[in-house]
């Protein structure tokens, strides 16, 4: 599974990334917003140091205009991938993207029909909100395994972008649904390798060991 950053945040780009575990990076506008910085000065900055795909996502909602703009941001670096909303509009942006070579990660997923339809239309990536569909009562996991099915039954070649990734265990169960990537907030990233009884685990083997040494001196 390889792990994306969804954040805007340089710091914590750069410090998971020094981890070498940064495959990627997503932003959307909420998250540009957050970070109060120009939208194509922190993309373009990120891209310079992550040697994966970087999301950035198109502001406009019309056909003619999203294709404007999504050739305009996929100029201002290589490793660009274009987001594009889920809707009419949206698929026939992706599917004239497709057509020019440009990469596109199709947002906003809460249906099997939706990412079909994403894939069919050759999103690069399509992105189910795994705690977006948790928060309405239903089972964000499930439409995982049923879109990493779909996808395999009919040989599409889109890949899963895990997003809206709330908990560890969101994490793990989207791993276990064969999910190809799990998009992580900078804040969760950090509390994924550590677990109470390693903490536990190192103090009694120091205090121990410290003790070994008291012994034998
Ligand atoms: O990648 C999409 C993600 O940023 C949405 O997460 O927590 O706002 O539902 P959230």
């Amino acid at each position: 599974m390889k792990f994306f950053l969804d954040t805007a945040n340089v710091d914590q780009i750069k410090r998971i990334n020094d981890l070498g575990l940064c495959d990627g990076v997503t932003t959307n506008p909420s998250l540009i917003n957050k970070e109060g910085r120009d939208f194509k000065e922190v993309v373009t900055e990120i891209a310079s140091f992550v040697d994966g795909p970087i999301s950035a996502e198109v502001t406009s909602y019309d056909y003619e205009t999203m294709v404007k703009e999504a050739r305009e941001i996929a100029k201002w670096a290589d490793n660009i991938v274009v987001k594009i909303p889920m809707t009419e509009d949206g698929l026939k942006a992706v599917n004239t993207l497709s057509k020019v070579g440009i990469k596109t990660n199709c947002t906003l997923i809460f249906s099997v029909a939706q990412g079909l339809m994403a894939a069919k239309a050759g999103a690069t990536y399509i992105s189910p909100f795994i705690g977006r569909i948790d928060d309405m009562g239903e089972d964000g996991i499930r439409l995982i395994y049923d879109l990493k099915t779909v996808l395999d039954n009919y040989g599409l070649e889109s890949e899963i972008i895990a997003a809206s990734i709330r908990t560890n265990k969101h994490l793990e169960e989207a791993a276990i649904a064969g999910a190809h990537i799990a998009t992580i907030p900078g804040t969760l990233f950090e509390k994924l390798w550590t677990h109470p009884l390693t903490t536990q685990g190192i103090e009694s083997f120091k205090k121990d060991w410290d003790s070994f040494i008291e012994k034998t001196k």
